[in-house]
């Protein structure tokens, strides 16, 4: 695995904790307990293998609507997973935002947790990642194009001049680059409203392994998947041939 096969963004699709647990016959949340170490060991490996940008969809704007006993434990994981992961990725200089919307409906003392997790590693340099957090693709994209249209209301843009660069700058994910590899692990073969803009070109692998059971040799499966991919962006595999890196193409 080399820098030119080795994608920039990884975004994981952490899915089957339920089923993991339903499974054993334990309660699902010792599926999403299971899984939140999952999360530390797919940031380290993604450090360990220099993947610059590591997303994980953690919870959804749509899993709102779970019981609501499930939704809580899940915002504690989340609470408790900013807590104990803090010192280790400080330590390793892991950059950490949260793409999603963590100011409204997000419990205080879990926003808080990550609110300092953000602050205290605002300075890392080796890695970002990026903590899906109440995030919802089509509501960030709605979002932008408010935002878009209030910057045409005020005289400041064209709409002839509204083009994928500038919405895509008012996206929570403007400051990551396009997700060039997403994996789903849990057996399921859908995006359910994850970076519908940012992985328009990404590829997609998915595994029958449930996110518990995720390991670093599923993560190495993806990386080989990927490697043998020819990113294509609408060329012909004759003009990619031609072209040194993925980088030169570009997606958008
Ligand atoms: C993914 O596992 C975790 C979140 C969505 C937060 P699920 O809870 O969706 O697990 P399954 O799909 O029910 O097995
Ligand atoms: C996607 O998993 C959301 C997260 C991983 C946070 P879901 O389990 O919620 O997705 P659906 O319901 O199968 O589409
Ligand atoms: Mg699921």
């Amino acid at each position: 695995m080399n820098e030119r096969t080795l994608p920039r963004h990884i975004a994981i699709i952490l899915d089957g904790n339920g089923r993991w647990a339903t499974s054993r016959g334990l309660p699902r949340t010792k599926g999403h307990e299971s899984g939140v170490h999952k999360v530390r060991l797919a940031a380290r490996a993604c450090h360990e293998r220099k993947i610059p940008v590591l997303t994980v969809y953690a919870f959804s704007a749509a899993n709102w609507s779970r019981p609501a006993e499930e939704v809580d434990n899940l915002m504690r994981i989340c609470r408790e997973f900013a807590e104990d992961a803090h010192d280790e990725l400080v330590s390793r200089g892991v950059r950490v935002v949260v793409v999603g919307d963590i100011d409204d409906e997000v419990p205080t003392a879990t926003r808080k947790a990550t609110e300092r997790l953000i602050a205290d590693t605002a300075g890392g340099t080796s890695m970002t990642l990026a903590l899906a957090l109440n995030y919802g693709g089509r509501r960030d994209m709605v979002n932008a194009m408010r935002a878009v249209a209030a910057q045409a209301r005020a005289g400041l843009l064209l709409p002839e001049d509204i083009d994928p660069v500038s919405v895509r700058r008012f996206l929570s994910t403007s400051e990551l680059p396009d997700a060039d590899l997403v994996i789903r692990t849990g057996g399921e073969q859908r995006l359910s409203d994850f970076l519908p803009f940012e992985a328009a070109f990404a590829e997609l692998f998915f595994t029958e392994t449930l996110w518990p059971d995720f390991s670093e040799a599923t993560l190495d499966d993806a990386l080989a998947f990927y490697a043998r991919r020819q990113r294509r962006f609408g060329r012909t595999d004759e003009q990619v041939g031609r072209t040194a890196t993925t980088a030169e193409i570009g997606s958008i």
